[in-house]
C-alpha cells in the first residue's frame, strides 16, 4: 500500500491554495535534534559497556543512567524542596504507553468506579481509559483549572449511591504486593494543557490532591509541555526559562500537609506524573518517565509486560541518557525550543489579536505571566459552530483545525462546560512559521464570511438548499444540519470517515457527515471511530 500522504489526507483536494495545518500535533522537524540523537547512538555503540545492555533486556524501571539524569534536571526545573531522587522514575514507553501501564497496574474495571477526565481534554486518552473498561466521566474546568467544586459533589454523590446500594465490591483483580487499587482516577493535563491551553492554578492542585486523598483517588497528569514555556507577554526580551512555573501535582502530593508518605498513608501517594521525550526531542523515539512516590514507581515497572523484559524503549532510552549526561538535550529545550515555540506562539497570537478577537472570538486565560505547550484554544462567537468553521476552512482556504467536539469526553457530554460545539483548537508547533499569520488570516476570513451569511440568513439557505431540504431559517439547533452538508465535501474529497451502516440506512446518494462520524465517536462505547491516520494527526 502506498504511503498516506499527508495534505491528501486532510487539505482541500480542489483549493489552489497552499494547505496550512493547524491541526496537527507534532514538533515541526526543523525542531528535531537529529544530531544530538545521533550523538548519543554513537557514545553508545562506541562502547561495550554501554551497547550491551543497550541491546539486552533491561531493568524493570528502566535504563539506571536515564533515571540518575532525569531525577538531577527535574531537581533543577522543578526544584522541589528535597532533590528528586531516581527511585521516584520510572522509565516508559511515553505518555500513552505509560497511562495503559498505570491503570493496568492500579485499576480495576469493578473496584474503580470512575475516571474523571478534565474536559476538554486530550482525545487519545479515551481508548486507554477504554481498554482498561472503566467509566469516563467529564469534570469541566473554569479560569483557575478543573472545577474542584463540581468534582467534589460528583465524587460524593458517586460514593453516596454505591453504599446506598451496597455496591461495594472488592476488586476482580488479585492483590499483589507491589500495587494498590484505586477507587478513582482523575486525569488532566494541569501545565499548558492539550487542548485547553490552561494552567491550572496552586490553589486548585492543592484542592485536588486534598480531594483525591479523601476518596481514595489517583491523580495522573500528562506533564508533557512543561518544559515548553516561555513569558506571556508579546515584547518580553528573552523567551526562555528554565524553572518551572509551578509544581506539578505530584510535587504538590509530596509535600502538602504531610506529604504523600505521612505517618498512616500507605506510601503510593495520589499522583503519578507522566513525562514524555515525544514534545522535547522527538514522537518518534516512544520513551518517557513516570514520577511518583518510590512505591508507585516501583508498582508501574512491575506492569507484566515490563516483568517481562524490562522497560520499554530500552535502547532509545540509552541515547537519551548520553543527551542529559552531557546536558546537550536541557540545552536543546532552553536555547532552541523554547525560543522557537515562543516565536511561533507571539506570530500566531499576534494575528489573532489583530484579525479574530475584533470578530469576537475569545482565548482562555489571558491575564497569565507565562504560557507554553503546542496549542491555542479558541471560543467562538455566537452562533458558529465549530464543525461549520472547519470545515468551510478546509474547503474555501485550505486552512485544517480541530474542531472543539473532538475533545468532549465520550458519553458525558450534557452538563454546562462538558460539550464544545463552539470551540477550536489550534496548533502552532507543525505548521512552517512563515504560515502561522496567513493561517489566522484565512481563518478570520471563513468567519466573518461565516458572520456575513448568517446576518442576512444566507448562511441557513445555502446550507439547507444544498442538502436538498427545504430552505428556511436554520436555529442554532439544527445547525448540525450545516455541518452535515458541509462535511459532505470532506468525504467526497478526501475519502475519510466512511462509515458503511450510515450509508446503507441512508442511500449511496447521501453521504455522511463529519458530524455523524462524532456522534459516533462520542456515544457508541469505542472512543476513536476515526480511522488511525486521523487520530493521529489530532495529537
Ligand atoms: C496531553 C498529552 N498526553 C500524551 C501525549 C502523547 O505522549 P506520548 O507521545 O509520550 O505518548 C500527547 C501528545 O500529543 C499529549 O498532548
Amino acid at each position: 500500500m502506498a504511503p498516506l500522504n499527508f495534505s491528501e489526507v486532510v487539505g482541500s483536494a480542489s483549493s489552489s491554495k497552499k494547505l496550512i495545518n493547524l491541526l496537527r500535533g507534532w514538533p515541526n522537524t526543523s525542531l528535531l535534534p537529529t544530531h544530538l540523537v545521533e550523538k548519543g547512538s554513537r557514545a553508545v555503540f562506541q562502547s561495550t559497556s554501554l551497547s550491551n545492555p543497550a541491546l539486552l533486556y533491561g531493568q524493570d524501571p528502566g535504563d539506571p543512567k536515564l533515571r540518575r539524569n532525569l531525577a538531577s534536571w527535574f531537581t533543577s526545573f522543578y526544584q522541589p524542596p528535597e532533590p528528586v531522587t531516581d527511585e521516584r522514575i520510572t522509565i516508559t514507553g511515553g505518555a500513552s504507553q505509560n497511562l495503559a501501564c498505570l491503570l493496568q497496574v492500579f485499576t480495576d474495571p469493578v473496584y474503580t468506579r470512575n475516571v474523571w477526565i478534565v474536559s476538554p481534554a486530550y482525545m487519545l486518552a479515551f481508548r486507554i481509559f477504554e481498554d482498561s473498561a472503566l467509566k469516563l466521566r467529564a469534570v469541566p474546568e473554569d479560569e483557575d483549572g478543573i472545577d474542584i467544586e463540581y468534582l467534589k459533589q460528583e465524587m460524593r454523590k458517586c460514593e453516596e449511591k454505591a453504599s446506598t446500594q451496597g455496591n461495594n465490591h472488592t476488586p476482580i483483580k488479585p492483590p499483589r504486593p507491589w500495587s494498590k487499587i484505586y477507587r478513582h482516577v482523575i486525569y488532566a493535563v494541569p501545565t499548558f494543557s492539550n487542548p485547553s491551553f490552561k494552567t491550572m492554578t496552586l490553589k486548585r492542585r492543592e484542592e485536588l490532591v486534598r480531594l483525591a486523598r479523601e476518596y481514595d483517588a489517583l491523580i495522573i497528569t500528562d506533564d508533557v509541555y512543561d518544559f515548553l514555556q516561555w513569558p506571556s507577554s508579546l515584547t518580553a526580551q528573552t523567551l526562555s526559562v528554565k524553572k518551572a512555573i509551578l509544581p506539578r501535582i505530584v510535587d504538590v502530593d509530596r509535600y502538602l500537609d504531610g506529604g504523600a508518605e505521612r505517618d498512616g498513608s500507605d506510601g503510593y501517594g495520589n499522583a503519578a506524573s507522566n513525562g514524555s521525550f515525544s514534545k522535547i526531542c522527538g514522537p518518534g523515539l516512544r520513551t518517557g518517565w513516570c514520577e511518583g512516590t518510590a512505591k508507585l514507581a516501583h508498582g508501574v515497572s512491575q506492569t507484566g509486560s515490563s516483568r517481562s523484559g524490562g522497560a520499554p524503549s530500552q535502547l532509545a532510552a540509552t541515547f537519551l541518557a548520553e543527551t542529559l549526561e552531557s546536558g546537550e538535550l536541557q540545552s536543546h529545550v532552553y536555547d532552541t525550543l523554547q525560543p522557537a515555540y515562543g516565536k511561533r506562539y507571539r506570530k500566531m497570537v499576534s494575528a489573532i489579536n489583530q484579525h479574530l478577537i475584533p470578530l469576537g472570538v475569545r482565548l482562555p486565560q489571558t491575564g497569565r505571566d507565562f504560557v507554553g505547550g503546542y496549542f491555542i484554544w479558541l471560543t467562538l462567537p455566537s452562533p458558529l459552530k465549530g464543525a461549520v468553521v472547519t470545515q468551510r476552512a478546509k474547503d474555501e482556504e485550505n486552512v485544517v483545525v480541530a474542531q472543539g467536539e473532538i475533545f468532549e469526553v465520550p458519553g458525558d457530554t450534557e452538563r454546562a462546560g462538558t460539550h464544545f460545539e463552539d470551540a477550536l483548537r489550534l496548533c502552532f508547533a507543525w505548521e512552517d512559521e512563515e504560515m502561522l499569520a496567513e493561517g489566522i488570516e484565512r481563518l478570520a476570513r471563513v468567519i466573518r464570511t461565516l458572520q456575513d451569511e448568517q446576518r442576512k440568513g444566507l448562511l441557513v439557505m445555502d446550507r439547507k438548499i444544498a442538502a436538498g431540504l427545504p430552505a428556511g431559517p436554520l436555529s442554532g439547533a439544527n445547525i448540525a444540519g450545516a455541518c452535515e452538508v458541509n462535511c459532505t465535501s470532506m468525504q467526497r474529497t478526501s475519502g475519510q470517515g466512511s462509515d458503511k451502516k450510515g450509508q446503507q440506512g441512508r442511500g449511496p446518494q447521501r453521504p455522511i457527515g463529519q458530524n455523524r462520524i462524532l456522534s459516533q465517536f462520542k456515544h457508541e462505547g469505542s472512543a476513536c471511530k476515526l480511522p488511525p491516520h486521523q487520530t493521529k494527526i489530532l495529537q
